[in-house]
This record gives C-alpha cells, sequence and structure tokens, in this order.
C-alpha cells in the first residue's frame, strides 16, 4: 500500500505565490468571498502543484538523470453539494500549476475517449485494450484534473479502476471532483461488488476531501437575478452576461452524451452550464431519455429563443414539456428566454390544458432558491 508522502518542498527561487495567497487575492478583489471550508481544501492541492513543478523542473535539467524520482503524492477527490467551489478550486489549482504537461476535462467527455481509443485498439487486435490508452495517456499528461465524476455506465464502471491504477502506478496525479463521496459512486449500479474495489483505490489513493461549505455560491450569483427573458431577441446580451459569469467567460463546449447507444448533444457546455437553443433540444428527434440524460449532467441549462408554440409545432411542444419535467424533477436551475410569459407560450391547440403544468413549473423554477437541493 502506498503512503502519502508529507515531504515539505523547498521553495524554488522565484517559485510562484502559494495557492492561498492566489485565492487571498481575489477575496481582496472582491471577487470571491473568503470561505473557511475552501481555505481547508487549498493546501492539499497545493502541495501536488508544488510537487508536479518540481519534477517538471528536475526534468528539464541535466542532473535529473541522476536523481531518483520521489514518490508522487496522493490526489484530491474533492466532494460536496452543488454550488460548493469545487471546480474553482481545481480550476485554480490548474492554471497556477506552471507543468505542461495537464489535462483538465470533464469526467464524462474523458471516459468517452477512452472507450473510443478501447474501440480502435480492438479493432487492431489488441488484446488488453486499455493498455495503449492508458499508456498514450501516461505519455501525454503528469497531473489529470476530472471535474464531475460521476459513474453512471457499468462500461466506465468496469475500467475506471484498472485505468486509474495504471495512471497512479505511473505517477499521473489524478485531481477530480464530484457530488458525491466515492461510496455514492455507481450506487445502485449493475454488478456493483465489482466496482467496490475501486472506492478501496479511491479511499487509499487520494486525499478524499468533503467541501463543507454551507453556501451555494452559484445560486448566490443568481438569486435575485432575471432567469426568464421574454421577447427572446432582446435578451441575448443579457443571457451572454449570465453565461460569462457563471462560466467564468469559458467559451465551451459540445458536451456529448451517450443515451442507450445513441449520442445527444448539449451544443455548449462548461462548467456545469449548458447552452442551447429550443430547436436544438426540441426540434430533434429526442426522447425522454435524452432529456433526463440532460437533466443529469448540467446544473444549469440556458434555453434560449422558445417561441410561441400552437398545435402547428405540436410534437416540439411536446418535447418541451418532457424536457422541463426533466428538468423539475432533476432541480436544474432553468434559464430561458421566450417569446412570451410562461401561461402565454401555448394557448390553443392539442395539449394546451396539459401545459398549465409546465407553465407553473416554469414560474417556480424562476423562483430565487429554485435548485438549492442538493444531490441531483
Ligand atoms: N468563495 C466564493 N466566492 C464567490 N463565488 C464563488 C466562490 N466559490 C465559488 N464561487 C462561484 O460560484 C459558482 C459555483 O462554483 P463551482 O462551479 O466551483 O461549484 P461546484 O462545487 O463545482 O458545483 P457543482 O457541484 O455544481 O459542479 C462559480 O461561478 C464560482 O466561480
Ligand atoms: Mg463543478
Amino acid at each position: 500500500m502506498r503512503r502519502h508522502m508529507c515531504v515539505v518542498m523547498p521553495m524554488r527561487e522565484g517559485f510562484a505565490e502559494s495557492l492561498t495567497d492566489i485565492y487571498e487575492a481575489r477575496v481582496t478583489a472582491g471577487t470571491l468571498r473568503a470561505d473557511p471550508a475552501q481555505l481547508d481544501a487549498i493546501p492539499a492541492l497545493d502541495e501536488i502543484r508544488q510537487w508536479l513543478e518540481v519534477q517538471a523542473g528536475a526534468k528539464r535539467s541535466f542532473l535529473s538523470r541522476f536523481r531518483r524520482t520521489p514518490e508522487a503524492p496522493k490526489g484530491v477527490y474533492l466532494w460536496g453539494g452543488v454550488g460548493r467551489g469545487k471546480s474553482m478550486l481545481m480550476d485554480l489549482f490548474f492554471a497556477a500549476t506552471d507543468i505542461p504537461r495537464k489535462r483538465r476535462v470533464h469526467f464524462h467527455a474523458f471516459m468517452q475517449e477512452v472507450h473510443r481509443g478501447m474501440h480502435a485498439a480492438r479493432k487492431q487486435g489488441v488484446d488488453d485494450a486499455l493498455e495503449p490508452v492508458a499508456q498514450a495517456i501516461i505519455a501525454d499528461v503528469a497531473c489529470l484534473c476530472f471535474d464531475e465524476m460521476q459513474i453512471n455506465d457499468i462500461t466506465d464502471a468496469m475500467v475506471v479502476g484498472r485505468l486509474f491504477t495504471m495512471l497512479m502506478d505511473a505517477g499521473v496525479v489524478i485531481v477530480t471532483t464530484s457530488n458525491r463521496p466515492p461510496e455514492g459512486l455507481y450506487k445502485d449500479g449493475l454488478n456493483r461488488a465489482l466496482f467496490l474495489p475501486f472506492i478501496a483505490l479511491l479511499r487509499d489513493r487520494m486525499e478524499v476531501m468533503e467541501l463543507e461549505s454551507p453556501t451555494d455560491y452559484r445560486q448566490h450569483r443568481l438569486t435575485g437575478a432575471q432567469v426568464y427573458f421574454h421577447p427572446a431577441g432582446a435578451a441575448r446580451a443579457a443571457i451572454d452576461a449570465i453565461w460569462r459569469d457563471l462560466t467564468g467567460g469559458a467559451a465551451g463546449e459540445a458536451l456529448a452524451l451517450t443515451v442507450n447507444g445513441r449520442t445527444v448533444e448539449v451544443p455548449r457546455f462548461a462548467n456545469g452550464i449548458g447552452r442551447a437553443t429550443f430547436w436544438e433540444l426540441c426540434a430533434r428527434a429526442l426522447g425522454p431519455g435524452d432529456y433526463l440524460a440532460i437533466a443529469g449532467a448540467v446544473r444549469v441549462l440556458i434555453l434560449e429563443d422558445i417561441p410561441q408554440l400552437s398545435a402547428s409545432n405540436y410534437n416540439e411542444a411536446k418535447r418541451f414539456v418532457t424536457l422541463i419535467d426533466a428538468l423539475y424533477e432533476a432541480r436544474v436551475k432553468l434559464i430561458a428566454s421566450a417569446a412570451d410569459e410562461p401561461e402565454r407560450l401555448y394557448i390553443e391547440g392539442e395539449g394546451s390544458f396539459e401545459f398549465e403544468r409546465t407553465a407553473s413549473r416554469l414560474r417556480e423554477m424562476q423562483s430565487a432558491d429554485w435548485g438549492t437541493v442538493d444531490g441531483n
């Protein structure tokens, strides 16, 4: 069993300020509120950062070949309720870690890459398809940051243990965020007994830390903010501003979700925030399973350009109802731009009576405390 080595790294000449310093500078600048739980989580991340930087520095030096590489520190598994600042802390760590071989990736997107790689290896007749995939990652990075680790899929559940073991054995340091403790991963999943060794691995080789902040900062940022805009056309700038505020100005990229072997895409995604137009989500032949997957993958959905609905776009309206139901059940925060008030979106045609419930949900989802319950 590997034990955590608490090595105090010598401060190099010109070594950057500590993560705590960077955090505190942001508090002084007013972009962050000082949060003791967040401050408690920072030193473990800083230890990893220092180790990685020393390693990267040593690799560059001629003498490094003759130096014994100290054992990699444990990774960090940071978990807690929504909006507590897990991704923010991981981003702080990631940006400040001055090494070239690092990668931050949404866990789900990463696992899809792994499966694609394994598929390609099998096609070439490789027996152990995971081996070349892991080796390629090891050749590429010294540090992997996974945002939003969750395991819902048996194919992920069955490979993730070996993959992590291979990466960790090769000295790749893993930092991950999750809404659940390790024991809550793949809960009630098929063949869960086979997954239990992975939980033990996380407990053994990662520093598992709960971010016990009482504040949901995302909610905090949205409290009092307008979240339903009409008419849609005039709302673009306001919605762009919300996107910038919640994602830190990320460009966002498509998030591909696998549902029953098919791929469903949220066209823009960053830091738990999904963004799509009504047409992208409701004018395609998507069903309840697809909307549940989308609702499970985002904390906030920005849905733009909801049109006036009627019998002439009945299918779109029906899908919209299903989408809102899925978002409602998962307590996803919705930011929307629409042609009119919720109650006036679908006033005539088949299903308009049932739409009353959707309109009422749309109203409720605008309330300031909507989405504050954890664990979705
Ligand atoms: N101490 C803080 N002061 C002000 N804003 C904060 C603070 N911590 C986090 N935030 C902001 O709150 C929002 C939510 O934080 P973040 O995305 O890191 O939460 P999270 O814990 O990753 O949530 P989730 O589990 O939903 O992914 C972000 O916009 C982030 O920048
Ligand atoms: Mg997050």
